[in-house]
């Protein structure tokens, strides 16, 4: 947010005031200890999304109560309505006047905080809310919000489509990184983690998936109701509530998990085929990164395509097929990315050279391409190649999904293995997602750690590996 010149002013003489008569200072507002309200931030601070989540407000709970359908015939473009209440459970971490939400194209009709309706308005993709009486700080309201629109196929800013994208038969709803702002009104950035709770009605027939667990559905004169429980902190942009034609599948995997796969009925078996591995995949991640973390596990495959896999919380997305080491990857993801988020976007090499890793891991684990040999692979690219040109942990807001993201962050993993030995290595994966698990973590984090648990001095590795946009020779 930038601040006005009116606004200064006034901070100023406020200041003013305070020094020049102190025997005063006790009916003035801002004396220490007294609230002294304010606007939330526009954003959450992250540089690569500058407007992407809200400064002064920590959401605890997220209740979506969802109506969806698609107008009949569907329309080209593609286009769906959506109706939503939002009841949004958040804690005041400044004395607020006014604090913000995330809302793209969509149009609140009224806000409620704790039973009283208030002013509002929204500006471009800011949704803004006067509380009265204002915000102390540490002060919990619950904040309902009415809204709804017309849906679409949004683009993030790599032109890839995510966020609610509206299809044929429903809806495919994958939101990395920002794109939770195009389905409930959000605080959308990893850093304010929150639990979940859903009631998505649709029409009868079709079925609404959503994360955690299925507490039941409800059909009532041609519309289906279906309540998911998601009670695990999540990112926003890991949320999901996906709508189509799916047939779902229930059962209890070799380590005790509940999973709930839903696959678009209209694919062919083999786009599910590795679906099969779930099972043995988590009792080979829980050994190398300790317990899965979520109250239940599952797959949605569905037809439609947005042209990539995403590690939705709980209940992974995929386009059409999910090949075995993608379904090794999404499920990895788990514990790093979802469990152990991004503290900032630049950290995203975290989430997917973990990921990345994982499929390498399980790849040798099969006995096929050891880990050994991808690192070779990957190192067998030429100097010369723009492969090699990316900052692992600071890649710019377009190159999140670079190659070099996934593969020389996988590498840089394999590297890192091989300098400080499988102990220290996966001791320091236990730890990762011991220490940071529910919360968010950054590459300095992560270096601090390997460090930490080696009790080697790996800043020239880290160097070369992280920071420098050329081709690791030495390290
Ligand atoms: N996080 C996804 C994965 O690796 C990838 C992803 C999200 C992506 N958004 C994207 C890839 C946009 C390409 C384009 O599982
Ligand atoms: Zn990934």
């Amino acid at each position: 947010m930038t601040a006005s010149p009116l606004r200064l002013a006034l901070a100023g003489t406020a200041a003013v005031a305070l020094t020049l008569t102190p025997a005063l200072a006790g009916a003035a507002p801002g004396r220490p200890g007294e609230p002294r309200f304010q606007e939330g931030a526009d954003g959450a601070g992250d540089p690569y999304f500058p407007l992407a989540g809200n400064g002064g407000i920590d959401v605890l709970h997220y209740d979506l109560d969802l109506t969806y359908q698609l107008p009949d015939p569907a329309p080209a473009p593609l286009e769906g309505q959506l109706d939503g209440v939002a009841t949004i459970e958040l804690r005041a971490t400044q004395d607020l006047h006014r604090f913000n939400l995330d809302l793209r194209g969509l149009t609140a009709s009224e806000v409620v905080v704790d039973g009283k309706s208030m002013r509002f308005d929204q500006v471009e993709n800011e949704l803004r809310v006067s509380p009265r009486p204002k915000l102390k700080t540490g002060d919990e309201v619950t904040v309902e919000i009415t809204y709804g629109g017309t849906t679409t196929r949004p683009t993030d800013i790599e032109g890839a489509l995510y966020g609610w994208v509206t299809t044929r038969d429903g809806a495919m709803v994958v939101s990395e990184p920002d794109g939770s702002a195009t389905w409930f009104p959000v605080s959308d950035h990893p850093t304010d983690k929150a639990t979940y709770a859903y009631e998505i009605t649709v029409p009868e027939g079709s079925v609404a998936v959503a994360n955690g667990l299925l507490e039941g559905s409800e059909t009532n004169d041609g519309w289906t109701t279906w309540t998911w429980d998601a009670p695990d902190p999540m990112a926003a942009y890991l949320a999901t509530a996906t709508v189509g034609d799916f047939e779902l599948d229930s059962y209890v995997a070799a380590n005790g998990t509940q999973i709930i796969d839903a696959v678009d009925p209209g694919l062919p078996a083999s786009a599910s085929a590795s679906l099969a591995l779930t099972s043995d995949m988590l009792v080979f991640f829980e050994d190398a990164f300790g317990p899965y973390p979520f109250n239940s596990y599952g797959a949605i495959v569905d037809d439609d395509s947005v042209g990539y896999a995403l590690e939705t919380q709980t209940r992974s997305f995929f386009s059409r097929r999910a090949a075995e080491g993608t379904v090794a990857h999404e499920l990895a993801h788990q514990w790093m990315g979802n469990h152990v988020s991004p503290g900032r976007w630049a950290d995203i090499w975290l989430n997917e050279g973990w990921a990345s890793y994982s499929s390498w891991m399980w790849s040798e684990e099969q006995g096929r391409t050891t880990a050994q040999e991808n690192f070779e692979d990957v190192m067998s690219t030429p100097a010369d190649d723009g492969f090699w040109d990316v900052v692992v942990a600071e890649p710019g807001p377009l190159c999140l999904f670079c190659g070099a993201i996934y593969d020389r962050g996988a590498a840089t993993l394999h590297a890192l293995r091989v300098e400080i030995g499988d102990g220290a290595f996966f001791e320091l994966a236990k730890t990762w997602v011991a220490e940071f698990g529910g919360g968010t973590a950054t590459t300095a984090d992560f270096t601090a750690l390997a460090e930490g648990v080696s009790g080697q001095d790996l800043e020239g590795f880290f160097d070369v590996w992280l920071y420098t946009p050329e081709k690791p020779t030495t390290w």
